[in-house]
């Protein structure tokens, strides 16, 4: 009889969810319904024929012509709503309209953990607070000196090409220096990685291990859906790799940490504490909340990864494609060239300097029109919860809308018919002044923008001024337009090579 009652009341009690979860959808589904729709879309595989991320973007650029403000993408027989004006991105990214980070970050969890681009709620809320030591202008000022390190040992690989007379395969060198940096601002950890493989544990290295993750999670964003089911995905023939990939990134940086750990508590108790930190590591450590508390071993390894994550392919690819509109475009190069000079005068080294940095007004606008041509970051996105009405059509809690940065950026209602033209003069203040905060979102905005902004304009600056000073840049004759690709970033499809040829410069 007992067993009979437990029966009746687990059936009920899974109908209940059942009918619940029916619910939810049917009603989220309803509204989702009366929000534009590109035509097209098939009842079981949605858009996916059309290809909306298929490399070159094509379908995200007709789209958001015909539907500039909101639209319903159908990822087989999920729909996905897309923000792609400043009107209507802007209640999420300011929190007028609550909201967090959609199931989409889970994708990231093994190797960040609950690092802050994953973060929620009040977590988030204290380790932004903590971490905004990280990155404040004294401590990137100690950088720049890194920067031009870094970047000199590109240079003499560029050099030894130039000589030889052949191109540079840009992508694939930047990630390697910005690998460089971050090895060295994170962990004050030089690697020679621009130079020779990195030493390796039972067969990985740390490079390779985060190439196997942004592998992985690209493999389960855009190509394999069935993977982002978690007990599918771990019992995939790719798994092992994957998952000896993240375990050896979180040890090495416990380990790391440990170390560091142990380094400072040596140096107080021989009366010689740190005052100043000298990288990433040392503000973790240092980082305290006002109840004194500061991070745990595990908290740290996971901001450590995300640091990693974060700002390696981001701030390579952004530099690949200045490089390549430099190098297409080089009335723009010749005036970054003259104002390097400038500021350069007759110095005896080319090494920039931090002050140097805010005198870079035209790099500055010819940076950010690049990434507004091609944002690393595409699309992010958010699970709703509050109810948000768009256009008249209310959507429910717990719905998920995708923010289409690169729609936002050409979208002709934002930025005008010649959205597709290479215009740096769109940032000058007078042009930026008319313009929506909300329009360039190339590092989002609001409280959950990018954290390493600055880190990473710095970085740009500095590799642009150095490689401009030593080389001419031009695009190799005869070579296709590069095609970006919808990865994790938006990298080119194929090596994208550029001719260099020597100038000046000094070291
Ligand atoms: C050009 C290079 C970069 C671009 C285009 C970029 C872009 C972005 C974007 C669009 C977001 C918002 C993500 C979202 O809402 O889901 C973001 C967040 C973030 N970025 Fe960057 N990023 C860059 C470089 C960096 C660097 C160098 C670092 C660290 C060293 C970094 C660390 C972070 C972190 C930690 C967050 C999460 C912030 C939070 O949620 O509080 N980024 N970035």
């Amino acid at each position: 009889m007992i067993w009979q009652v437990f029966g009746i009341l687990f059936v009920t009690a899974f109908l209940w969810k059942l009918l619940a979860s029916l619910n939810k959808i049917l009603s989220e589904r309803g509204a989702i319904r009366k929000l534009p729709c590109p035509p097209g879309a098939h009842w079981l595989f949605g858009h996916q024929k059309q290809g909306p991320f298929d490399p070159g973007y094509k379908w995200l650029l007709d789209t958001v012509k015909a539907f500039p403000r909101v639209f319903t993408l159908w990822q087989g027989v999920l729909p996905l709503p897309v923000l792609v004006h400043p009107d209507t991105i802007k209640p999420l990214l300011t929190g007028a309209v609550a909201n967090t980070k959609s199931a989409f970050y889970d994708l990231f969890a093994d190797w960040v953990g609950d690092g802050l681009v994953r973060s929620k709620s009040a977590k988030w809320k204290r380790n932004r607070r903590l971490l905004t030591h990280s990155f404040h202008l004294d401590v990137l000022r100690t950088y720049t000196p890194v920067f031009n390190d870094c970047v000199e040992v590109l240079i003499g690989k560029m050099d030894q090409l130039a000589a030889q007379g052949k191109p540079i395969d840009v992508n694939h060198e930047l990630v390697l220096c910005t690998f460089d940096v971050i090895l060295r601002t994170a962990f004050s950890y030089k690697s020679d990685c621009q130079v020779q493989a990195l030493p390796k544990e039972d067969g990985i290295d740390v490079l390779s291990a985060c190439d196997t993750m942004t592998w992985f999670i690209q493999e389960r964003m855009f190509h394999n859906k069935l993977l982002t089911v978690p007990w599918i995905f771990r019992l995939s023939s790719g798994y092992p790799k994957y998952k000896k990939a993240f375990e050896y990134l979180r040890k090495i940086a416990k380990r790391g940490i440990q170390d560091r750990k142990k380094e400072i508590t040596d140096k107080i108790e021989a009366g010689d504490p740190l005052t100043t930190p000298r990288d990433f590591l040392d503000t973790l450590l240092m980082a305290k909340d006002e109840d004194g508390n500061g991070f745990t071993v595990e908290e740290m390894a996971d901001e450590v990864n995300t640091f990693m994550f974060a700002g390696h392919e981001t701030t390579a690819t952004s530099m690949t494609w200045l490089l390549y509109n430099l190098a297409k475009y080089p009335e723009h190069q010749t005036k970054i060239r003259e104002e390097v000079d400038e500021i350069l005068g007759d110095r005896d080294s080319d090494r920039i300097i931090t002050k140097d940095l805010n005198r870079m007004a035209y790099t500055t606008l010819v940076m950010k029109e690049s990434m507004r041509m091609m944002t690393a970051g595409p699309l992010v996105s958010r699970v709703l919860t509050a109810p948000y009405t768009i256009d008249g059509v209310t959507l429910p809690v717990g719905t998920m809308l995708g923010i289409s940065i690169h729609q936002l950026h050409h979208n002709p209602s934002v930025w005008g018919e010649d959205h597709m033209e290479f215009k740096p003069s769109r940032f000058l203040p007078e042009n930026l002044a008319k313009m929506d905060p909300f329009a360039f979102l190339s590092f989002s905005a609001g409280s959950r923008n990018c954290i390493g902004q600055q880190f990473a304009l710095n970085k740009i600056k500095v590799f642009v001024a150095r490689i401009l000073r030593r080389f001419r840049l031009s695009l190799v004759p005869g070579d296709p337009a590069p095609v970006a690709n919808m990865t994790v970033v938006s990298k080119p499809v194929i090596p994208l090579y550029i001719r260099l040829q020597q100038i000046n410069g000094k070291s």
